[in-house]
């Protein structure tokens, strides 16, 4: 059978990894979580107190860094430069930070060169902001995950709960609101709905039901 390009884009906490994730597991496709290397460079720029408003700096530093996605038994490790920094880049210092390193444009232009060598021989789910309008502006399926932002907060809050992590539901709520406006006014591949991108309100669906609506849109095009 042929193998397609799933990409799936939307606000922050819309459940893009979640779903992203189970949707890969079910059609043997790798999944690549492109949030997650903004959030190991942005990490790696804090530990080592390079500005993140200087864009050739960040760019020298990325340009120096590996980052490698691991999937295992529905499990993502992040590495970077070969350190398990999976849980390090959820923090809130890495989250508050990271829409800042990536409006640079020389850092989303050495990003999107690595997400298509990791998706070019297809068979992929990509998750992020411009993987429909960017990175893979020919995958044959394009999804534009949404909720309410007062959904998406009590997600993560309750995600986070259930994880052990400290968390402030109205705190949340600020976060990902000033982050989704950080991502959508960006100058360079803002956060929008690719033109033939379908979108999938998730407001009141559960994960399984998005997951199916996603298979057999992805049935209908392999
Ligand atoms: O998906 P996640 O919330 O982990 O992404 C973290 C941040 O990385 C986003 O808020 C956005 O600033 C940036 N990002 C991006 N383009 C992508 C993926 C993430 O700009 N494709």
């Amino acid at each position: 059978t042929k193998k397609i390009s799933i990409a799936i884009d939307g606000p922050a906490a819309a459940g893009k990894s979640t779903v992203a994730k189970i949707v890969a597991e079910k059609l043997s496709y790798i999944y690549i979580d492109t949030g997650a290397m903004y959030r190991a460079v942005t990490y790696k720029a804090l530990m080592e107190g390079t500005d993140i408003h200087d864009e050739e700096s960040l760019f020298r530093l990325l340009k120096g860094t590996t980052i490698d996605l691991v999937q295992e038994s529905g499990l993502q490790t992040v590495f970077l430069d070969g350190k398990d920094v999976t849980k390090e880049i959820r923090n809130s210092n890495v989250t508050n930070n990271v829409s800042t390193v990536a409006a640079h444009g020389a850092i989303r232009e050495e990003m999107v060169h690595r997400q298509r060598e990791l998706g070019k021989r297809g068979g992929v789910v990509m998750d992020g902001r411009d993987i429909g309008t960017k990175v893979l502006p020919d995958s044959e399926l394009k999804v534009f995950l949404l909720a309410s932002v007062d959904i998406r907060a009590e997600r993560r809050h309750k995600e986070n709960v259930e994880k052990g992590y400290p968390s402030d539901l109205a705190q949340l709520k600020e976060e990902i609101m000033l982050r989704d406006k950080n991502d959508t006014e960006r100058e360079v591949s803002p956060l929008v709905k690719a033109e033939d991108a379908i979108e999938i309100d998730t407001s009141t669906l559960s994960i399984e039901e998005v997951v199916a609506h996603i298979i057999a849109l992805a049935k209908e095009r392999i």
